[in-house]
């Protein structure tokens, strides 16, 4: 299976923003990987949609957008409208699962959803078949730089067993503390698309770093 880089500019110099977008392109990711807080879902703010735009300007890659925010729901919309490719939206935060993926969906984008790693694989079974993102936090989300939690890796198996046994289209993507070590584990479990932030923004070369997670 191919697999997909996707840097995360949480760990990128927000100085230069659209350089880093650009930066990332040039070196060969994927997509590039957006980290919306809310700071009540998790504690830090970041961005909302008009920063969204500006990486949709920068690059010619899709974007991928990762929202850990309460009541994603209502922000939809604001999202797809900016240029997001992906939506994916915790669990955590969803009491209303289907009707959100559903609508991220009608929005035109690919819809994912995520799950922390204390959150168990079958809060997304009931809704593998709408998904075509399966995000397994493999940190608890909040912030970069955090070390890879390896009782993550089960889930992947398990949710990627689940995939297989129904046929089903959804890619398993992992977000967190993923280097090529980590990545390689998670790959050999089932995942396909990987998030690095701090190993390929903290690099002095980002191709080499994405090179080593394909
Ligand atoms: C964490 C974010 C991640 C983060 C990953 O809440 O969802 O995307 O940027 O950073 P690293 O790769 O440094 O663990
Ligand atoms: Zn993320």
């Amino acid at each position: 299976m191919s697999s997909v880089v996707a840097p995360s500019l949480l760990a990128s110099d927000w100085g230069r923003f659209r350089d880093e977008c650009k930066a990332a392109e040039d070196a060969g990711a994927d997509w590039l990987h957006m980290d919306v807080m809310d700071g009540h879902f998790v504690p830090p703010i970041t961005f909302g949609p008009d920063v969204i735009a500006v990486a949709k300007k920068a690059v010619n890659i899709p974007i991928d957008v990762h929202l850990m925010i309460e009541s994603p729901e209502r922000q939809l919309q604001a999202f797809a409208d900016a240029g997001a490719d992906s939506i994916s939206v915790h669990t955590e935060a969803c009491p209303n699962l289907h009707r959100t993926l559903q609508e991220i969906k009608r929005l035109g984008c690919k819809a994912g959803a995520a799950i922390n790693p204390g959150t168990p694989v079958t809060a997304v079974e009931a809704v593998l078949d709408l998904c075509d993102i399966v995000l397994v936090m493999t940190v608890n989300p909040g912030w970069g730089g955090q070390t890879f939690i390896d009782s993550t890796l089960g889930k992947v198996t398990e949710i990627s067993k689940e995939i297989a046994r129904r046929s089903a289209g959804a890619l398993i993507e992992v977000d967190g503390g993923i280097n090529a070590e980590t990545g390689k584990r998670a790959r050999d479990a089932g995942a396909s698309i990987f998030v690095a932030g701090t190993y390929v923004f903290g690099s002095t070369d980002y191709a080499a770093a994405i090179k080593s997670l394909k």
